[in-house]
Parts: C-alpha cells; sequence; structure tokens
C-alpha cells in the first residue's frame, strides 16, 4: 500500500563509508537552485559488511553531473532509486563533486531549502538534507563542512550558514558571496543556510572561560523591536548550561534566524539556530505571557542542544530521545530556576498527563525509543519528548543532583563527536553511580503509562504503617505483556496538624524505590496514622490511585507541603465532581453544586492573594483535554456542559468575591514582564473568566475595559477571549473587528485572533470556521495560520469538532487530503484527533473510522499521512 518500507532500529548497521569533509557551494536561484558538493570519502573500518556507497537522494534532485577523482563517473556506475543513488566499485579513499539542481519556490513541503517570505532558509531534520544533495544523510556519518552561499545581493544582503565566516566577495554581475567554515564534526541534518535582507540585534557574551561571543538575532527589519527577550533568554541558557551543567558554547558566534514558515518550533543546527517566529518575537503589545515564556524555554532548548545533540547526537533517529528527552529535561529546569517551580511543573505534568497519556492510550502509541517507523517526522512526539525528558528526571530523582551531574559530565566527555544511543546514555549514569540500571532501561523499550494502585495498613500499637504498591501496564501495539518498571515514589506522610513526618535521612519527603510488581513499604515511629501525600511532584510518569475521601483530599489541598501535590488533591477533587455530575447529565438529572465544594472555593479566593501565581493554578478546573483522558468512553458535550455548569455556579454563588479579586489585582503601574506581575495578570484573567461565565452586564462593562484600556498583550486578548467566546454577548464581533483592525499587519497576533474564533465552543464555530480560511490573513501555506484554524477547531474545540452530524470530522478529512500533497508533516500532524476515534461514544467513533479509511482509500498518500492512517484504522 505505502510506498515507504517500515525501518527497523534491530537492523541498524554502520554506514559502509565515512565522509570526512563536505564542500557545498550554492548558487541561490529562487526556481533552480545550483548546489556543487565535494565530498572526501573513505572507507568506514567498522562496516560489518562493505557494500556499495548509498547517497541519499529525494526524488525532487536533478543530478546534473557526478564526478569521481575529478573524472565524469559514467553512468553504469551508479544507479539511483526513488530516495538513493547507489555507486559500487569504489576504492577505499576518494573525492566525489555532485552537482545538483533544485527549486526552493516550488518547496511547500518546508523541508530542505525552501523559500519563507522571500528568504531563503532550510530545515534538515531529520531527512531533510536529501532534499538538497545526494548525501548518506543519516546522523552516524559526521563531516566538517564548508559552505559558500551566492546570491544577488541586492535581495539577500545576508548569508548565513554553520560556523564562522571566513571569506567574502562581490562577483561583477550583482552577486555577492560568502564562505562558512564549520570546525566541529556534525550530522547532515544540522546543517542550515539562510540568505535574505533582514535585520539584526546583536550582542556578546563572555563564557566562563573568558572567551567572547558574538550573539546575533535576525528577522524582517519590522520585527527588530520585537527580539529583546530573546536575546536575554538566550544569554540566561548560556549561563544557566555554564552553572548547571559546566557546559560552555564552543564557536565565536551564535546566531539565530526568524522565520514565518516553518513545521515546527525551532531548530538547532550548529550555529545557526532557525526558529519559527512564534517561538522568537516577543513583546509585550503584541504577545501574551505565555508567548514570552514560550520564547524563553524554546531559545533556551535550542541553546541546550549545542551540548545535547549536536556536541554528542543520535547514532540513528531511534535514538531521537537520547537528544529530545534530555534537552527538554534541561530547559525544563532552566525555566523552574527562572520563574515558579510548581508552576513551571504543573504546567509540564498537564501537557505529559493530557497529551502524552491520551498519546500511550491511542494507535500511534511507542516507546521513548520507538523499535520501528515508517516516517521519522511522525516520531517527534509527546512520548520522544516530554516521556523521554520525565525519564531523564527520574535519573536525577534516583541518583540525586550531585551523582547525576557526575553522570552527565562522563556522558559529555566520553560521546564528544559522536553519534550514541540511548544506551550510551544510561551506562555514563550507571557507571558513576555503581548502580544497575538494566531495569531501569525499560522505559525506553516499553510503551503505556503505567498504573499504580496504592493501598495502606497503620498497626497503632507497633506504630508502624505499611505503604503495598502495585504496578501494571496496559498493552500497546507493540507489547502485550509488559515487564514491571523502576521507578522512583517521592512519599510524604501528614498528622492530623498538617505537618509532615520526619522520615529517613531527616527530611519530610522519602524516595520509595519500586521495582516489583507489587511491593511493601514499611514505616516504623509512626505515633499516629498518617494521610500519605504521594508520587510528590510527579516523580514518575503513572497513573496513581488511592482510595482518598473527599476530606483527605480537601485537607492535602490545605497543608501538603508539596506545592504540585496541593494542586493535584484540588483537581481530583474537582475531578470525582465532574465525573458524578457527568453521570447526572447522561441521565437527564438536575446539576447541582455540592456546598463543601463552595466552601473550599470560598476558601482558596480568601487565601489567593498571598500566592497569586499558584491560586491561579489551584483554581483553574481541570481542562476538556484531562477530563477526557481520564473518562472511560468520552462524551465531549456532557464533559463540555457539566465543566461550564460549574463554572457558572462558582461565578455565580461567589460573583462578589471574584469582583473583588479582580479590583484587587488591578494596577495602575505600567506593564513588567517581571514573573510576579505575570502571576497578578494570570490571577485576575482568571477573576475576568468567573465574572464573564454569567449573565451580568456589568461585568461586560468591566471585560470591554480591559479590552480598550490593556497596555498590554496579555490583559487585551484575555478580555477578548471572554468577549468574543460569551454566551451573553451580542457584540463579540465588535471587539473582534476593532481587534482585527488594530493587529492586522501583525501576523503572530492575527493568528492569535484566527484561534479565538477557532476555539469558540457557540454553536456553528464550523461555519465561521470555513469563513476563516478565506479570509485575507490566512494564508493555507503558512503552518502557523493552519495550526490556528484547523489545528485549533479540532483539538480545541470539542463541542463543535465532535458535533453529532459528523461535519466536523468530514472538515479535517477534507482538509488533509488537500493538505498531504502540499505537506505530508503538517497534514499527518493535523490527524491526530481522528486517530483517537475508539475512545469516544459509539456513533462518534463509526463517522471518524469513516473519515480515515476515506482518507485511505484516496490514492495517493504520502508516507507521513499513510502510516498514521493505516495504523489507525
Ligand atoms: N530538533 C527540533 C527541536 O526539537 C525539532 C524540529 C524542528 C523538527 N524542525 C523540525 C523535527 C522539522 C522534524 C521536522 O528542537
Ligand atoms: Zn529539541
Amino acid at each position: 500500500m505505502s510506498a515507504k518500507p517500515v525501518i527497523y532500529l534491530k537492523d541498524y548497521a554502520p554506514p559502509s563509508y565515512l565522509i570526512e569533509t563536505i564542500d557545498l557551494k550554492f548558487e541561490l536561484e529562487e526556481t533552480q537552485t545550483h548546489v556543487f558538493s565535494t565530498l572526501r570519502v573513505k572507507r568506514n573500518p567498522d562496516a560489518v559488511v562493505s557494500t556499495e556507497l548509498e547517497l541519499h537522494g529525494h526524488e525532487s534532485l536533478q543530478l546534473r553531473s557526478i564526478k569521481l577523482n575529478g573524472q565524469p563517473l559514467e553512468s553504469s556506475a551508479y544507479h539511483r532509486e526513488t530516495e538513493s543513488l547507489l555507486i559500487s566499485d569504489l576504492p577505499d579513499a576518494f573525492e566525489l563533486e555532485i552537482e545538483t539542481e533544485i527549486n526552493p519556490k516550488e518547496n511547500t513541503a518546508l523541508e530542505g531549502l525552501y523559500l519563507s517570505d522571500g528568504m531563503y532558509c532550510t530545515q534538515c531534520e531529520a531527512e531533510g538534507f536529501r532534499r538538497i544533495t545526494f548525501y548518506p544523510d543519516r546522523p552516524d556519518v559526521m563531516a566538517t563542512f564548508t559552505t559558500t552561499l551566492v546570491a544577488d545581493q541586492k535581495a539577500y544582503p545576508i548569508l548565513l550558514s554553520n560556523g564562522n565566516p571566513v571569506e567574502k566577495g562581490v562577483l561583477d554581475d550583482g552577486r555577492h558571496w560568502v564562505k562558512w567554515q564549520d570546525p566541529f564534526l556534525k550530522p547532515a541534518y544540522l546543517f542550515a543556510l539562510v540568505a535574505g535582507d533582514l535585520a539584526c540585534l546583536e550582542d556578546h557574551f563572555t563564557t566562563q572561560s573568558g572567551r567572547k561571543v558574538t550573539l546575533q538575532i535576525f528577522a524582517e527589519s519590522k520585527d527588530l523591536e520585537k527580539l529583546d527577550h530573546a536575546m536575554t533568554a538566550l544569554k540566561n541558557s548560556m549561563r544557566w548550561d555554564e552553572q548547571v551543567y559546566g557546559r560552555e558554547y564552543d564557536l565565536d558566534i551564535y546566531m539565530i534566524v526568524a522565520v514565518d514558515f516553518f513545521n515546527m518550533g525551532a531548530m538547532e543546527n550548529k550555529g545557526l539556530n532557525i526558529f519559527n517566529t512564534s517561538c522568537v518575537l516577543a513583546h509585550p503589545r503584541t504577545t501574551t505571557d505565555m508567548g514570552f515564556q514560550r520564547v524563553e524555554s524554546v531559545v533556551a532548548h535550542e541553546y541546550f542542544h549545542n551540548w545535547s545533540g549536536n556536541r554528542v547526537t543520535c547514532r540513528d533517529w531511534f535514538q531521537l530521545s537520547l537528544k529530545e528527552g534530555f534537552t527538554v529535561f534541561r530547559d525544563q529546569c532552566f525555566s523552574a530556576d527562572m520563574h515558579s517551580a510548581v508552576v513551571q511543573r504543573v504546567d509540564e505534568v498537564g501537557i505529559l498527563r493530557t497529551a502524552q497519556f491520551a498519546e500511550d492510550a491511542g494507535p500511534m502509541a511507542h516507546p521513548v525509543r520507538p523499535a520501528s517507523f515508517i516516517e521519522i517526522s511522525n516520531f517527534y512526539t509527546l512520548t520522544v519528548y516530554e516521556k523521554g525528558a520525565a525519564v531523564v528526571r527520574m535519573l536525577h530523582t534516583l541518583l540525586g543532583p550531585e551523582t547525576f551531574r557526575k553522570g552527565s559530565d562522563l556522558y559529555f566527555e566520553r560521546h564528544d563527536g559522536q553519534a550514541v544511543t540511548t544506551d550510551d546514555f544510561v551506562q555514563a549514569m550507571a557507571d558513576v553511580s555503581g548502580r544497575d540500571l538494566t531495569q531501569f532501561k525499560r522505559w525506553y523499550s516499553q510503551a503505556g503509562t503505567p498504573r499504580l494502585t496504592v493501598t495502606d495498613r497503620y498497626d497503632a500499637a507497633a506504630q508502624r504503617y505499611e505503604l503495598t504498591v502495585k504496578q501494571s501496564c496496559p498493552a500497546t501495539p507493540e507489547s502485550k505483556q509488559k515487564q514491571p518498571f523502576h521507578m522512583p515514589i517521592s512519599v510524604g506522610l501528614l498528622r492530623a496538624d498538617g505537618t509532615s513526618f520526619v522520615l529517613a535521612e531527616g527530611g519530610t519527603s522519602m524516595l520509595l524505590e519500586l521495582t516489583d510488581a507489587e511491593q511493601t513499604f514499611i514505616f516504623e515511629k509512626i505515633d499516629e496514622q498518617p494521610l500519605p501525600s504521594l508520587l510528590r511532584n510527579f516523580s514518575a510518569p503513572v497513573k496513581l490511585s488511592y482510595p482518598y475521601t473527599d476530606e483527605q483530599l480537601a485537607f492535602l489541598l490545605s497543608h501538603d507541603e508539596d506545592g504540585f501535590n496541593r494542586w493535584d488533591a484540588g483537581q481530583q477533587l474537582a475531578l470525582r465532581l465532574i465525573n458524578q455530575l457527568i453521570d447526572d447529565y447522561q441521565q437527564q438529572k438536575d446539576l447541582a453544586l455540592p456546598e463543601h465544594f463552595l466552601a473550599t472555593w470560598r476558601l482558596l479566593i480568601k487565601e489567593a492573594p498571598q500566592d497569586p501565581a499558584m491560586a491561579a493554578l489551584l483554581m483553574t478546573l481541570p481542562s476538556e483535554a484531562y477530563i477526557s483522558e481520564l473518562a472511560e468512553q468520552i462524551d465531549p458535550i456532557a464533559i463540555h456542559q457539566v465543566r461550564q455548569f460549574i463554572k457558572r455556579e462558582l461565578a455565580s454563588k461567589l460573583a462578589n468575591l471574584w469582583l473583588e479579586l479582580y479590583q484587587q489585582h488591578d494596577t495602575d503601574v505600567a506593564y513588567s514582564a517581571e514573573p510576579k506581575e505575570m502571576a497578578r495578570r494570570s490571577l485576575r484573567n482568571l477573576c475576568l473568566g468567573y465574572l464573564m461565565a454569567v449573565d451580568n452586564p456589568a461585568h461586560l462593562a468591566l471585560a470591554e475595559q480591559q479590552f480598550e484600556t490593556a497596555d498590554n498583550m496579555t490583559d487585551q486578548f484575555a478580555a477578548l477571549v471572554n468577549l468574543a467566546h460569551s454566551e451573553f454577548n451580542d457584540s463579540a464581533h465588535t471587539a473582534l473587528d476593532s481587534f482585527l483592525t488594530q493587529w492586522q499587519h501583525e501576523s503572530l497576533v492575527m493568528n492569535q485572533w484566527l484561534m479565538v474564533q477557532a476555539t469558540d465552543p457557540k454553536p456553528g464555530a464550523l461555519m465561521r470556521v470555513m469563513q476563516l480560511l478565506d479570509h485575507p490573513v490566512y494564508d493555507p501555506r503558512n503552518p502557523n495560520k493552519i495550526r490556528s484554524v484547523i489545528g485549533a477547531f479540532c483539538n480545541q474545540n470539542a463541542v463543535n469538532f465532535h458535533a453529532e452530524d459528523g461535519s466536523g470530522y468530514r472538515f479535517l478529512a477534507d482538509h488533509i487530503l488537500k493538505l498531504d500533497a502540499q505537506n505530508p508533516q503538517i497534514a499527518a500532524r493535523l490527524l491526530t484527533p481522528l486517530t483517537r476515534w475508539k475512545r469516544y461514544t459509539p456513533n462518534r467513533q463509526a463517522m471518524m473510522q469513516a473519515q480515515l479509511q476515506r482518507i485511505m482509500d484516496s490514492g495517493k498518500l504520502s508516507g507521513d499521512v499513510y502510516e498514521v492512517v493505516s495504523k489507525s484504522l
């Protein structure tokens, strides 16, 4: 059915040939760019079987000429297959010269060399370099690169590539050239070039050893004022990596370029990161606080890759989490250090528990180190990134920070300049700790979310407390039977007065190491019946259950010293109510909010001013996505209605308290991006959300006033969302129109404007979404626009996407079929909500499946979409 074969980890073999150096010259022309590549090749002494030389090359490459040691190669000496060029009968060492022609303008897949708004840029991870020239496009082939760019000087004054600029010149036909040299070995996926008319913000950083590094961030000149935040984030990241990991930057220059057309968030190309504008541009007037934090964390993430990814890279793409899991863990710790650690932890666990757990429960479930794939682009997943980070975090927890640091030092030192595996990473941790991590490695090979069932027993006479933990893991596509995992479970025991028992080593938290299917842990000298606080700070990526009473959860919510578990207790309490009301709703009973729930919230509101950031978290109801993930069978309408009911009840019964809290957190002080101010805004906008959940003209006026007078996007946008989504606002369009008029020239703000409308839960959203696709600010080729409209509608507007008539499913399938020919990576990613069909009510299952089948039957599909659809049906 698919043209592309399944690739297996077990079939890995080292390459037959190695590339020592690659010398590239690009003559950049929009429709016919010429790429001249000179390779110094030698036979790989470590190759198991020595076969022909395999150069990958996409079918779109036009081979212009090929020479071996200066002599044209006869056409009988090589043959071309769809994805490669094979050359046999080669000497042990030789030089190969290849000229290819490519068409950047027609490149809508945004892999390889393409044009983004008239600027040339590249995206080579994972397998984009084969769309540029013939080359062994696999990460275990590492070479030093020299790159010369030739282009029209007026249109493309800035010419960038990896490493350092070493030579430049002007030609007499109006073109100019720059030659770049990257002294570090790298695989082809880290290659990059940029050519365009760009403005630049420049700064400097002095490393811990005293070297001065030039920092440059490039963007279109209109966006120059939006680069300060990314620059600050970059300098903070560089400092943090020196302090926490002892890692110093290694080139004289570090460049970031912002591009508007980009399939993902950003890319860590050596010395020349390329960023989606959405992950680098930030300005208080146009960017929300959430946007600011995203920029900071993505800048950090790509910077940290310089060591975890570039200096030490992956042997093959099955090892992707080697760099991604570790780097996400690093950027999470960085963000925790820059802001509130609890807020950061709640945010990251939220992603893991909703989206990654859902992935683990779906047809695309795979281990952190997958065993097979058809299209590697489909494996840039929450499992590889977020669960991969959780696995590294568990190593950090099990070994402790000092030993973990010794392990990372050993890993970087031992493997600098190499392409290695997740086993090599764990081995470094095993070597420094003297521990056997064999069982721990099951986290890399077994998919699925483990379930822990905890029970306890207290013996007052013996002053002994016992916790019994049972673990199991549901079957996933790659394996039915799972072996027990090795995991750290951080626990505390609370006394009736709310304080925690002092446990082993004098601390109030203790680490239990679970290794067996069932295990009992004993605590001695426990002189009163304790209440356990389990899995503190979410010490393992699992689903845990313990038979708490509502009162016990409320007790943890007010007393647990672990901020994460306080929050989680509140979520569990709310979830119990939600699930009960969903039952009532489905049985068409009247819904009612119990008095004790209101009492809890009164208390939360009263205490909110003490810690606004925490309060905003505690008073946010579990998301529809999280409720869905936990549901046995998802009924999106019931979930939405019940959640809205609770919100409305809390809003109307506590209206004066919300208003008071809202006004208390108003300010005359000008905007600042300080964490304290961000927390204030988030609490105040949470209040606005509750105020707007009831039909009250005074509240509407408040939102309108905030919308008109806000001096920053966080407040203006929060007001807009509330005005646009309100059931009680007849003039939602007024706010939307005025926002459009104000910001129509700001592309990123327009993404937000599109998104508010796409996520509007009111009836008729699909019609409006379809109209948006014809709006002048929409661009069907720009992934950010596609995500803002189609992605947002299908992923964040459950009531409308899952409409009973199947219109949402048909809409998505229509667009996937259109998109697949244009941009397979984006098409495959958009498919996700349809792949979850088994989780929904029977009528929905049938309609979702029918749309998947329709895509399958449509004929020619990309490997990307084929893999996702075939695994889902
Ligand atoms: N390595 C990039 C990151 O996580 C991911 C990435 C950027 C990517 N662009 C891509 C992956 C295109 C696949 C395709 O930081
Ligand atoms: Zn990454």
